[in-house]
């Protein structure tokens, strides 16, 4: 039997690794991941760590690694399939009997007409009877330019214009596509005298549509509803287009009008979570390519409470996380028409960068009244403190967390200077170990599995973390790389599960590599995961390790030709001696 993609995806969406690892392993925080004992080798430190924005775990003594999947079959002793069945058990899942087969046709039928009622719609805008939408966005201060960027659009007010435009598609896929709606066997358009945002995934899909009514009324926004291509909890609005900036600090607002605005006003990096409040999919997402979130929510309660959630969803992930002040506008929309670009890049320079936040998080944890939990106040609070650069902020915190936990303010001082030291002696030991990593130890630990050429075997590990870590690189590497062209057979495996991946347009998940690869290789691309993702241009990065592994294989090839070429003339040699 064989799990469809997109059973095996909401799998891996359920079963989170940190609660499945948990069941067996007592795990502890440190650093941005968690550790704990393997269980998979006996040892009396910690080695085994599980990172929850990865999904994976990996043991630094033993090398085991893999995904939730792969640490079920380990665990329990089960094959991928069984491994699979347990773990849909523990999240209650039910198991499909049936493959599911034809979601993928379906799927592809389903953005084909979202695609189609995109350009409908926005050709409506731009024509005669967009006139009032056109004005509409004029007035709140949308150029021509951004209407084309976000290829926005106008549903006219009528019942059924784009039934009447989509002819040529069934009435069942236009419902199955969440575009129509039907009453009473009476089928009727969604989207009725609305401005159009369409909804487009990384890869450029149209998944999915919001509509703002034109002037006021209720509701004033309709979203598509989720189907086969669209699930709002994993998408963020205008990441398509925020992607493609250099600057890896991006501005997470609550709305469509926020993030155009914000784009308008030259902040490429702005995305929108559409109202519902940020979930933990689309925290990772966001983490991938963010080193720093700026949070621009809605300065109304709701909004507060929002920006709440949302910073202690990015507390599990690596991003560093700053909130905007707009005391004076209700949104970033609002702020930037009020008081101009300028102003609002100021106020994100000024942001607070979520001390306050973090102090009164783990003052809640403790029981300051007691002396041994004092002390551990103490420390947690001088570890936050250390991540402090601006000297006189540094002084105002010393002086405040001095005070609650009733200690001199020296000695909290000197112990926040402890933290920072050794951490930047950490991170310079970290960065001896990158630069000066003999070929050797980038050999797998599974002997099966060595690398035949180190040099090309590195370009491969590299570029495999950069496509995993953003899938819509494939679009570049699969016009040069085929898999034939790696030098590790599992790496060449690894890139033709990707690269079906792509091609029939669905996201990576790690359970679906472990469908291919056995444990041990699932070991061996855990070990890959845990190395950083390479810093700087990427693009650039991804043509250089394209061009190591096409020069490795063209070198394979020669070497190939040129020891066939020497045993034909070797075979000659002989047939011209025994001819004599
Ligand atoms: P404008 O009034 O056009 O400036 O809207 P806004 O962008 O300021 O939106 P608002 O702050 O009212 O809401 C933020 C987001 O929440 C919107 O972009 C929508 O995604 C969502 N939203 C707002 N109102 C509704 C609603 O009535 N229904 C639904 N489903 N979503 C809504
Ligand atoms: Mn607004």
């Amino acid at each position: 039997m064989f799990f469809t993609a997109e059973f095996l995806e909401e799998l891996s969406e359920r079963a989170d690794i940190v609660d499945i690892v948990s069941e067996y392993v007592e795990l502890k925080p440190k650093g941005s991941s968690l550790f704990g004992l393997c269980p998979f080798h006996s040892e009396k430190t910690p080695s085994f760590s599980v990172s929850q924005d990865k999904q994976f775990f990996h043991c630094f003594g033993c090398g085991a690694g893999g995904d939730v999947i792969s640490f079920i079959m380990r665990s329990e002793n089960l094959d991928f399939q069984d491994g699979v069945r347990l773990l849909a058990e523990k999240v209650g899942m039910p198991v499909p009997d049936e493959g599911g087969k034809g979601d993928a046709e379906r799927r592809a039928r389903i953005l084909e007409i979202n695609k189609f009622a995109a350009k409908y719609y926005h050709s409506c805008l731009m024509g005669e009877q967009g006139q009032e939408a056109r004005n509409y966005l004029r007035s709140r201060g949308i150029t021509d330019r951004t209407i084309r960027r976000f290829g926005l659009g106008f549903a006219p007010n009528s019942w059924n214009g784009l039934i009447n435009a989509a002819k040529q598609y069934e009435k069942a896929e236009l419902l199955q596509a969440r575009l129509v709606s039907s009453k009473d066997g009476r089928v009727y358009d969604m989207f009725r005298n609305r401005i159009i945002f369409p909804i487009i995934d990384l890869r450029g899909n149209v998944i999915a549509f919001g509509g703002r009514l034109l002037g006021d009324g209720q509701p004033k926004y309709l979203n598509s509803p989720e189907n086969l291509v669209y699930n709002k909890s994993r998408h963020l609005f205008a990441l398509n287009i925020a992607k493609n900036s250099k600057s890896r600090i991006y501005i997470l607002a609550e709305g469509y009008m926020d993030v155009i605005a914000l784009h308008q006003a030259g902040f490429d990096t702005s995305v929108a979570s559409l109202g519902t409040s940020l979930t933990e999919q689309q925290a990772r997402l966001l983490a991938k390519y963010a080193d720093e979130v700026v949070i621009a929510y809605d300065t109304d309660q709701a909004g507060r409470k929002a920006s709440d959630r949302a910073i202690q969803l990015f507390e599990k992930t690596n991003v560093k996380v700053k909130l905007v002040n707009m005391q004076s506008a209700k949104d970033p929309d609002e702020y930037i028409k009020k008081y101009g670009a300028d102003a609002f890049r100021l106020q994100i320079d000024r942001s607070e960068n979520h001390i306050e936040y973090k102090l009164s998080a783990i003052r809640g944890k403790y029981d300051l009244e007691n002396d041994d939990e004092r002390i551990a106040y103490l420390k947690d609070a001088a570890k936050i403190l250390s991540t402090i650069e601006n000297p006189v902020e540094l002084a105002v915190y010393i002086t405040r967390v001095a005070e609650t936990g009733k200690v001199d303010p020296s000695v909290l001082e000197e112990e926040s200077n402890q933290v920072k030291k050794e951490k930047r002696k950490n991170d310079r030991r970290k960065l001896r170990q990158q630069t000066l990593r003999p070929s050797l130890s980038v050999q797998p630990k599974a002997r099966e599995l060595r690398y035949d050429n180190v040099r090309s075997a590195v370009a491969e590990e590299k570029l495999l973390t950069l496509l995993i870590g953003d899938i819509s690189f494939m679009a570049t590497a699969q016009q040069y790389l085929l898999p034939e062209h790696f030098s590790s057979e599992t790496l060449g495996k690894t890139y033709q599960v990707l690269l079906s991946l792509y091609k029939s347009n669905r996201p990576f998940s790690m359970a679906l590599l472990s469908q291919s690869l056995t444990v041990y290789e699932m070991d061996h691309i855990g070990s890959i995961l845990v190395k950083a993702v390479p810093e700087g241009d990427k693009m650039q990065a991804l043509m250089d390790y394209i061009e190591v592994i096409l020069g490795e294989s063209e070198k394979k090839d020669l070497d190939r030709k040129e020891l066939l070429l020497y045993e034909w003339k070797k075979m000659k040699e002989k047939k011209g001696l025994e001819d004599n």
